[in-house]
């Protein structure tokens, strides 16, 4: 898909890999409207790429559409979804307190699985509305942001594992699903990114992580996302698949 011109959404693009999303899709020539919680944050970022920022929660499904109201109404029908909002949740399954606090563990999943899903569903079916933009029928593409922590396991990572896994798993499905109507699906599973998030990463797997087994041996840039971002948009035979961003790097079962 060429990006020029195209409407894009970007969620979590107050920060990290969503603002790095945002600023690369905007270099492309992307009519960006960035989404974030934090208005103040993503309407400053916003404001520095020329975009549109608008404060909005994933999980309010009133506040999503009323958001990509605003963004068909400035920048026309939404071709690109990126969904990078989300949010850490270290716990463990069974910890010294007992049994995970179940209200805990579904705030996660609610924010990183049902705010994804949210806006993927209602982006698509806006997707799917339009007239195809190529030879390939292409109507659109929607790229969620999973972990490699779903993939390996994590101890002590039981909510947002689950989330990300979810994300993965859903990746194939809704793909199938929304290609008769010219719609991909793609999931990046970053490794370790330097961005806010990361200092919720416990020293420990840090350190395992950055041990020289791994190909560049250092944190993801947020701009190495964007590039990847921007990557499988324009090439039309990804989709349905998750691609791990990670460096090559094997987490430790410790
Ligand atoms: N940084 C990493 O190493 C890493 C690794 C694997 C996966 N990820 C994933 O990448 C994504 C982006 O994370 P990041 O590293 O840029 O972190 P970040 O904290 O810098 O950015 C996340 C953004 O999401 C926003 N957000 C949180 N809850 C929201 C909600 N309910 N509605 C709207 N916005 C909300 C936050 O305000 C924040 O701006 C997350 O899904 C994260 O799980 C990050």
């Amino acid at each position: 898909m060429d990006i020029e011109g195209l409407s894009a959404i970007v969620t979590g693009a107050g920060s990290g890999l969503g603002l790095a999303t945002a600023q690369a899709l905007s270099k492309a020539g992307a009519r960006v409207t960035l989404l974030d919680l934090d208005e103040v944050r993503v309407k400053n970022a916003a404001a520095e790429i020329g975009a549109l920022g608008v404060g909005c929660d994933v999980i309010n499904s009133s506040a999503v559409e009323a958001a990509l109201d605003l963004a068909e109404d400035r920048s026309g029908p939404i071709r690109i979804v990126v969904n990078c909002a989300g949010i850490p949740g270290g716990m463990r399954l069974v910890g010294r307190d007992g049994p995970v606090d179940m209200e805990a563990f579904a705030r996660v999943i609610n924010v990183n699985l049902m705010g994804t899903v949210s806006v993927m569903t209602k982006c698509a079916a806006r997707m799917m509305q339009q007239e195809p933009l190529n030879q390939d029928g292409e109507r659109g593409i929607i790229i969620n942001t999973g972990s490699i922590t779903s993939i390996e396991g994590q101890i002590g990572q039981g909510a947002y594992v689950a989330s990300k896994g979810a994300i993965a798993s859903l990746t194939l499905q809704a793909a199938r699903e929304f290609m008769p109507r010219g719609v991909r699906v793609m999931t990046i599973a970053p490794g370790l990114f330097r961005t806010p998030i990361a200092d919720h990463i416990p020293q420990e797997v840090i350190d395992g992580m950055l041990d020289g087994r791994m190909f560049p041996n250092r944190f993801g840039e947020p701009a190495e996302f964007g590039r990847l971002a921007v990557n499988i948009i324009q090439n039309p035979m990804l989709n349905g698949e998750t691609i791990r961003l990670d460096a090559g790097v094997r987490l430790q079962a410790g």
